[in-house]
């Protein structure tokens, strides 16, 4: 009998060895290096032998190559088409990150059941009775989704070479298996393989494959590295499982930049896209409220008007408590710095607590002079006034800094109706003749004789 092959793959990062260790030399995690049984495939390709699809390619001269003929197809969601940079390029291959329940699948299935385009929507993990439940309450009528509980790739190209879909879908990475490698599913082999026979396809084909990847706790896309250098556009789903607001971004993207963001909300019948983001997380409350502030921020290329959350109390126990939610917790702490040593606040023995509403992180810098303000206001107990917004940075001397693109915040604002912004002395503005009163400040004190 033929020696079975194996080799060793950090299941971390990809990278191959001959024989097990304990640590692995290229991203040097402990205990990741896993053994996998490999067969050189004799055919590693997703037709059939007997296949009558057969478009091969030729060398092409740059200039004869035209790229008018394969406009984007739209995917009917603006968020959607945003993000990937006008539309779904065909040929492509889109990988989607997202922590388990944040929606991944109802946003692709959301998606299939918008195109007027005949959609495959392969999943390896609900049955087609479960995803016709979900498609129920998202968008019952569509006669072009087609739904393949599959995991084998082979069984799935089967199926694919008869229906001849414009779109295909499948969910996830990690369960699909193929005849070619004998370790299991979501092993780096398996979806290496698996991933190559789906690029053959989409590029001999033209046909654009979205695929759906996990994650791991710590926020990578679980598998190898090289699955998010294999493919043309990785986008995380991202957001917090408690709040209704899940954001979308491209963390690369070959066919466009990734400065762009699309927002969503998770209702009852599935994902609602959020036009004007800065409306709905700002609370429109008539009470004024102590320790509330807000930020123009930019996310990707769009404002958002965030609104910042501070609660200073005296501290119970000795070492007092600091905790943040949706911003860097050791940014708070240098910020309480910065406010005890330039501006002479006592904060040493308080609580303090901050809050970004909404469940959303942001770490642009241009929320520093809210989250001050924010402090600085519960720790007076005194209401900032309720059409003041904040856009600067905070340096470690007290300093406010520029950010970039400031002319565009305030526009936002003058548009959300603030009567005033505080930005940096620094920051050069031409704007003219706007309803909006710019002040500029150059140090945090200057702040302290507005808000206190
Ligand atoms: P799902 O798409 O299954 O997450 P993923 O594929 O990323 O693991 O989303 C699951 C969550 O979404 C689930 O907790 C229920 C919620 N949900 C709604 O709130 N409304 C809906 O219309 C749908 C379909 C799901
Ligand atoms: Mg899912």
């Amino acid at each position: 009998m033929a020696k079975v092959k194996t080799t060793f793959f950090c299941q971390n990062c990809g990278t191959q060895y001959a024989k097990w260790q304990g640590q692995c030399n290229a991203c040097k995690e402990w205990n990741t290096i896993v053994e996998e049984v490999i067969q050189k495939p004799e055919k590693s390709d997703w037709k059939s032998p007997t296949s009558t699809v057969k478009k091969a390619s030729v060398p092409l001269r740059i200039k004869d190559i035209d790229v008018s003929k394969e406009p984007r197809l739209n995917a009917f969601d603006d968020e959607f088409n945003r993000v990937l940079g006008g539309g779904i390029v065909p040929g492509s291959l889109t990988l989607l990150g997202g922590e388990p329940g944040i929606g991944k699948s109802t946003l692709l299935l959301q998606i299939s059941l918008k195109l007027p385009y005949k959609t495959l929507y392969v999943s390896g993990e609900e049955s087609q009775k479960q995803i016709k439940m979900r498609a129920e309450r998202i968008n019952p009528e569509n006669n072009h989704c087609y739904i393949l509980t599959e995991t084998k790739t082979q069984n799935i190209f089967k199926q694919i070479e008869v229906l001849e879909p414009d779109i295909v879908i499948i969910d996830s990475i990690q369960t699909l298996h193929s005849d070619y490698i004998e370790s299991s599913s979501g092993s780096i082999s398996q979806i290496k393989e698996c991933t190559t026979e789906l690029i053959k396809f989409a590029k001999e084909t033209a046909t654009p494959v979205l695929l759906i990847g996990h994650i791991t706790k710590d926020g990578n896309i679980a598998g190898p590295k090289i699955l998010e250098h294999m493919v043309d556009t990785v986008l995380q789903f991202e957001g917090d499982r408690n709040h209704v607001f899940r954001i979308l971004r491209a963390n690369k993207n070959r066919f466009g930049s990734t400065n762009e963001l699309g927002i969503y909300e998770m209702q009852g019948s599935g994902l609602r896209e959020v036009t004007n983001p800065s409306e709905i997380l700002i609370s429109k409350k008539d009470e004024e409220l102590s320790g509330n502030a807000v930020a123009a921020t930019l996310e990707g290329m769009r404002p958002l008007m965030i609104e910042v959350q501070a609660l200073v109390s005296t501290a119970v126990y000795g070492t007092p408590q600091r905790s943040a939610t949706g911003f860097n917790a050791k940014r708070l702490n240098m910020l309480l710095a910065v406010l005890e040593k330039r501006a002479g606040f006592r904060l040493g023995a308080k609580d303090v607590f901050l809050n970004i509403t909404g469940g959303i992180t942001v770490d642009d810098p241009a929320i520093d002079l809210a989250v001050v303000a924010a402090i600085l206001s519960s720790n007076e107990d005194m209401a900032l006034q309720k059409d003041f917004c904040f856009a600067a940075e905070v340096g470690l001397s007290g300093e406010i800094r520029p950010v970039q693109r400031v002319e565009q915040r305030i526009l936002e604002a003058e548009k959300l109706g603030f009567s005033t912004i505080f930005v940096s002395k620094y920051n050069k503005i031409s704007l003219k003749n706007s309803a909006i009163k710019i002040q500029m400040i150059s140090k945090i004190e200057d702040l302290v004789g507005f808000v206190v």
